[in-house]
């Protein structure tokens, strides 16, 4: 049965360990690294609200204070900044607790992914929810998350993103076996698996960091044990909702063609930030620069 309450809570886990980042996430997060000159998790709290989402409940465990911080206002830095008349800074620095209304949970141990977001069952309650890995982060020129609503509403059940990749990236991934949908361009997902070596995946279809839930899932959490890595997998938990026909069951998935940037780790970090840091216009020496590094490389 379609879902037709709106959808307004997202759910930001960032309570992982980071531990393809060290020593840089010892004591802070991985989504609080700058891509360009905000951090990773700005984009996504942004995304969020751009979809309609501004009941944030972020997840997070050990030095969460660098995440709720920038979420916060700044009273001397925004005196500082007003009394030089530096209004272009000071909007910068107050777009950050403009994005929504944002709650913090603590996710204590570290237990996977599946874990964290059933650390949100309290705060989502019984409504379809959103998922955005702040590690993860989509073009805003890209539409993804308010397609993946719009499935939502119209299937009722759980939907991912899956994103095409290279077959021998795939085991870096959840990826995903689909079928077509008769006239629709999303695809009903069949079966899931938590990376799996290159010879057993059943397609080049990787999960990526965006997922909008049937609260369902959360039962299902409650029932899921440690899979790949001693985790909770959120993926094992969508792989049981894909095989259910009742109510609540079913998952479906939308395939993102836009751009996306993995900021997880050191490689893919350093290269979303150059690709992001090229279009700005205030950073126009850039490109003149990278040229001449590339030619003497
Ligand atoms: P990752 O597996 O990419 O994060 O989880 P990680 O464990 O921090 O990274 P590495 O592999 O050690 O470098 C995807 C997302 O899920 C969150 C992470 O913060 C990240 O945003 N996560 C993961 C949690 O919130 N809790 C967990 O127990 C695990």
């Amino acid at each position: 049965m379609p879902q037709t309450s709106r959808i307004t809570k997202a759910v930001i886990p960032a309570a992982g360990l980071g531990t393809r980042f060290l020593p840089a996430t010892k004591a802070m997060p991985k989504e609080m690294l700058p891509v360009v000159d905000e951090p990773a998790i700005q984009y996504v709290v942004a995304e969020a609200a751009k979809a309609g989402l501004d009941n944030v409940l972020m997840i997070t465990g050990r030095s969460k204070r660098a995440l709720e911080d920038h979420f916060d206002r700044v009273p001397t830095l925004e005196a500082v900044l007003e009394a030089k008349g530096d209004t272009r800074r000071l909007a910068a620095v107050q777009e950050s607790n403009t994005l929504g209304d944002i709650h913090y949970v603590r996710q204590g141990d570290p237990k996977g992914l599946g874990h964290a977001v059933l650390c949100a069952k309290r705060h989502v309650g019984d409504e379809p929810f959103a998922v955005l890995l702040g590690d993860d982060l989509i073009d805003s020129r890209d539409e993804l998350l308010g397609e993946m609503i719009r499935v939502q509403q119209a299937t009722g059940g759980s939907v991912i993103a899956l994103m095409e990749v290279d077959p021998e990236q795939i085991s870096s991934y959840g990826c995903a076996d689909v079928e077509s949908v008769d006239g629709e361009d999303y695809v009903r997902v069949n079966r899931l698996v938590e990376k799996p070596a290159v010879e057993e995946a059943p397609s080049n279809l990787a999960v990526i960091g965006r997922y909008v839930l049937h609260p369902a899932v959360f039962d299902v959490l409650e029932q899921t044990q440690p899979g790949r890595g001693g985790e909770i997998q959120l993926t094992d938990a969508l792989e049981v909702l894909a095989a259910d026909e009742g109510e609540g069951g079913g998952v479906h998935a939308v395939v993102f063609r836009g751009r996306r940037y993995d900021t997880g780790d050191k490689l893919s970090y350093l290269k979303a930030v150059v690709t992001l840091a090229v279009e700005r216009e205030d950073l126009a020496g850039l490109r003149p620069w990278l040229k001449d590094f590339a030619a003497a490389l």
